[in-house]
């Protein structure tokens, strides 16, 4: 089979800055700012992108690209010591991709609830803002758009990764782009608007002195986010990479994809904290903020509710699915890495059809357990433990399902992958492989020093500290 490859450089940027864009940008980020101290949050976050984040990015584009495999056949090309590196990868993919599409799906729900409202039905089920926790206990409909976002990801990525994701990316994020300027700059016409502003970016660091998020409480956050934002430590960098050209700038689009990621973040937070304020949400309140924060936005908003609602929704939806494809793919080229390997032709749509299958059954818990709310279709961690919610040993098992997938992918898995990664491009093989691998496009590797210190140093350091306060955070 001829290695499938990027049409344009183009092409990649927007399915590579379309897999950053997701979730992560739009309500994993304005989340998180609002919890953890909003500008003392983003000033972190901004240093961690720089040292930390287009480290790794670059050298998960390099090593895609020099081997011009997925996760697991980069790392088997080095030796078949690393073979567990790819199967970790694989793992992710599952914990992420399952809960991913879940909450994609609610996504899906809400954008047609409104667009129902703009034809004049009743979107919502007659419950307004109450809308959220009413859904979690609908597991048929949970269940049901869960299927749908996971159908749409499958056929995105059976397409292949010009005809498909490249074809589907290209659209979808300059879509993205227009939707969400056209909401920041219809929420800043809105009296009150302001405060939301000042909660970014006027600076405060009173955060820190309080004892319950303290420096290491946002330090700790902003890590984690930045590393799911640019969807870092499971390979799927690494699988973009390898469908790019030997003539592109590597090193040029290994800075533009972190920083776009990072734009989108904060136009997001001009987009909501602003809405928030001009509408009497609390932004602060947590993981809510996306469905029921939003959608209280949107009732207050009057007659233009329902367009500006369903244009969010449709922008949250396009994130969610340009990201949602990268997994798939990740898995999908894991596949035919094996195939390869075992010397077998591999097919690109059966593979992905029965990891999509495989994937969606593995996350049925997430769709069914009302995000812990208790009570649900099927238990939540801690009820299966006969724990109380709050209780002793509950934070142990955190609340849903979600979370535990969460943990363990994002705080465990990708952490030591991005570690392990540096670790070896610093220390075994050198920086030197990735300096190569960026000057086969004739421009000189700049900045070989910094990028040294750390892949060898800053990298390592800060992992194994994600690490450690996850795991304090788990037996605490
Ligand atoms: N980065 C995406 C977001 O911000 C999610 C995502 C896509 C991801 N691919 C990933 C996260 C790979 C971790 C690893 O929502």
């Amino acid at each position: 089979m001829k290695k499938e490859q990027w049409g344009t450089n183009f092409g990649f940027l927007m399915a590579a800055i379309g897999s950053a864009v997701g979730l992560g940008n739009l309500w994993g980020f304005p989340y998180k700012m609002g919890k953890s101290g909003g500008f003392a949050f983003l000033v972190i976050y901004l240093v961690l992108v720089v040292l930390v984040g287009s480290v790794v990015m670059l050298g998960e584009l390099g090593l895609g690209r020099k081997t011009g495999k997925g996760v697991m056949g980069t790392y088997l090309e080095f030796s078949k010591k690393h073979a567990w590196m790819g199967y970790m990868g694989v793992v992710s993919g599952f914990l992420i991709l399952s809960f991913y599409c879940v909450l994609g799906g609610v996504v899906t729900r809400y954008m047609i609830g409104y667009a129902a409202q703009l034809v004049g039905a009743e979107g919502f089920a007659g419950q307004g803002a109450d809308f959220f926790g009413y859904f979690l206990y609908s597991p048929l409909s949970m269940v049901l758009f869960y299927a749908i976002f996971m159908a749409l990801t499958l056929t995105i990525v059976m397409g292949g990764v010009q005809k498909g994701i490249e074809k589907f990316s290209s659209i979808a994020m300059p879509a993205l782009v227009a939707i969400l300027v056209f909401i920041i700059i219809y929420v800043a016409c809105q009296p009150g608007a302001v405060e939301g502003y000042k909660f970014m970016f006027k600076p405060d660091f009173s955060v820190f002195s309080n004892p319950e998020i303290g420096f290491f409480g946002v330090f700790k956050s902003a890590a984690g986010q930045m590393f799911f934002s640019l969807s870092l430590g499971m390979g799927c960098m690494m699988t973009y990479g390898s469908y790019l050209s030997k003539k592109e700038n590597l090193q040029k689009n290994a800075l533009i994809i972190p920083l776009a990621d990072t734009t989108i973040a904060l136009l997001a937070g001009c987009a909501i904290m602003p809405a928030c304020a001009a509408f009497g949400v609390d932004f602060s309140r947590g993981p809510g903020l996306l469905f029921v924060s939003m959608q209280t936005v949107f009732e207050n908003m009057g007659g233009f509710g329902a367009i500006i609602g369903f244009l969010f929704y449709f922008l949250v939806f396009i994130a969610a699915l340009t990201s949602s494809i990268s997994i798939l793919e990740v898995c999908t080229a894991f596949q035919i890495d094996k195939d390869v390997i075992k010397g077998k032709e591999p097919n690109r749509k059966k593979i992905s059809f029965i990891y999509a299958i495989a994937i969606f059954i593995f996350g049925l818990p997430v769709a069914l357990d009302a995000l812990g709310s208790g009570g649900a279709a099927i238990m939540a961690p801690f009820e299966l433990l006969g724990l109380e919610a709050g209780g002793p040993g509950y934070a142990m098992w955190n609340d849903c399902w979600l979370d535990v997938y969460d943990l363990i992918a994002e705080g465990i898995l990708m952490p030591i992958g991005a570690l392990v990664m540096s670790v070896l491009i610093g220390w075994f093989w050198k920086t030197d492989i990735i300096k190569n691998e960026c000057e086969l496009s004739g421009k000189p590797f700049v900045g070989y020093k910094f990028y040294d210190f750390c892949f060898k140093f800053v990298v390592p350091v800060v992992m194994a500290f994600i690490f450690y306060a996850q795991l304090v955070d788990f037996f605490s």
